[in-house]
């Protein structure tokens, strides 16, 4: 097998706005300052509790300063890349990115319901000049799990008139970036935030539970539907997607026991939502990051390696994942794959071996067009707050200062080899 990728394969990483940004104000800038507390003192059961749906958990002496500390779950200042976004797209371009994921923060640009902000705008629009300036296509990502305030206010994704509200937002977005925009992301991993804002520990907004998740699902899905509409009625070519969170269910030891609810998992998670979008969908934007080995409806077992949070590196899973969105007929872009790794220990060969095996799965007829690393930057992961480091520059919260790690340099190499 040739190890080269096709020639127009488009190489990079990702980020989201509120996870980079900085000073955002939104439902979760909102909710981090509210629960912080809350956060920092049950960090040591949340985290090494056990869970029903994963299996393994940090090294709770390794991250225990980090998360118990309060000022570790408010985003603040992040990055600051609302402000450096040159700098970083320096470095991507220095490490021979040709692609970025970005996402657009809606609580900038509707900060109020009947209100646009024309700057914001603006200021994203020099985002993806600044992109194609320095050689790479921007691939960017309308929504990716916060809305503003008073969206939040009014129910979230549960509220009735949730997707008319997003579609005013996307309407202008797509009319002020459209000409400058050919990829888009709708919405970012529907049943991620469903799970975890009605389920887990993300802020909710419309009450928690079963009614509440599948309505937020229903709610994502449709919301996709309508910009996908609103996006190619204006720039037909434009390719639109929405980034899937694909998991790779296996039955623990094949038992028949397992075999079913390994099948449900797969149906409800990776096929439900992309069956009904499937008429809306360009390409299968896919963010992968793990396997899950399930015994009856119990995730178990765990490999050798895994990233600090816990979760099982499993590189062959890729492939399982990619080989099933064959089904689907359409151009597979990974959107999102990486590993929370703060001493870069496994973030090299993880990724070494994941892209062998997204060479594979093209060579067996999976047609994939490009791997976003998850992520450029170090950033706020959401509900575990900063400790997590998924970058692949480091980032020194303190001074904002920037270095590529190893893994970044040797990424390089294989995207100027195009190939491993
Ligand atoms: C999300 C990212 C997140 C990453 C790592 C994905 O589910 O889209 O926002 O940082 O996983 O947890």
């Amino acid at each position: 097998m040739s190890r080269a990728f096709p020639d127009s394969f488009l190489w990079g990483a990702s980020t989201s706005a509120h996870q980079v940004e900085g000073n955002t104000e939104n439902d979760w800038t909102a909710w981090e300052q509210a629960h912080a507390d809350r956060l920092a003192a049950t960090a040591e059961q949340r985290l090494t509790g056990g869970h029903r749906f994963y299996s393994g958990s940090p090294d709770w002496e390794a991250v225990k300063e980090l998360a118990t500390d309060p000022a570790n779950y408010v985003s603040g200042e992040a990055c600051d890349h609302y402000n450096q976004y040159e700098q970083d797209f320096d470095l991507a371009a220095d490490l021979n990115h040709a692609a970025h994921r970005f996402s657009l923060e809606w609580s900038r640009i509707q900060p109020g319901p009947e209100t646009f902000d024309q700057d914001a705008l603006d200021h994203y629009r020099d985002m993806i000049a600044a992109l194609r300036d320095r050689g790479i296509e921007p691939v960017v990502t309308l929504w990716h799990f916060t809305s503003p305030q008073w969206f939040a206010e009014q129910g979230g994704w549960t509220a009735p008139d949730a997707v008319d509200r997003f579609q005013a937002y996307v309407e202008r977005a797509v009319e002020a970036l459209g000409d400058t925009v050919s990829y888009w992301i709708t919405v970012n991993e529907p049943q991620v935030y469903a799970t975890q804002t009605c389920f887990g520990e993300w802020p909710a907004h419309g009450g928690t539970g079963f009614r509440p998740y599948l309505r937020t699902v229903h709610r994502l899905t449709t919301a996709h539907r309508q910009a996908y509409r609103v996006i190619k009625d204006c720039h037909p070519d434009a390719q639109v997607s929405i980034a899937k969170s694909v998991i790779d269910y296996v039955p623990y030891q094949h038992k028949l026991t397992n075999r079913l609810p390994a099948r449900a998992a797969d149906w409800w998670w990776n096929d439900y939502v992309l069956r009904r979008i499937h008429d809306e969908l360009d390409f299968i934007g896919m963010n992968h990051y793990s396997r899950k080995v399930l015994h009856r409806t119990r995730v178990v077992g765990q490999p050798e390696q895994t990233s600090d949070l816990g979760w099982g590196l499993y590189p062959d899973a890729v492939y399982d994942a990619l080989m099933q969105l064959k089904r689907y007929g359409k151009p597979v872009m990974i959107t999102e794959n990486g590993a929370a790794d703060a001493a870069d220990e496994h973030r090299e060969w993880y990724l070494e071996q994941v892209l062998r095996q997204v060479r594979q799965a093209i060579a067996d007829g999976c047609p994939v067009e490009g791997y976003l690393h998850w992520s450029l930057l170090d950033n706020f992961e959401w509900d575990k707050g900063f400790w997590p480091r998924f970058g692949l520059v480091e980032v020194d919260y303190e001074t904002q200062e920037r270095t590529p790690r190893d893994s970044a340099y040797r990424y390089a190499e294989i995207i100027e080899q195009n190939g491993l």
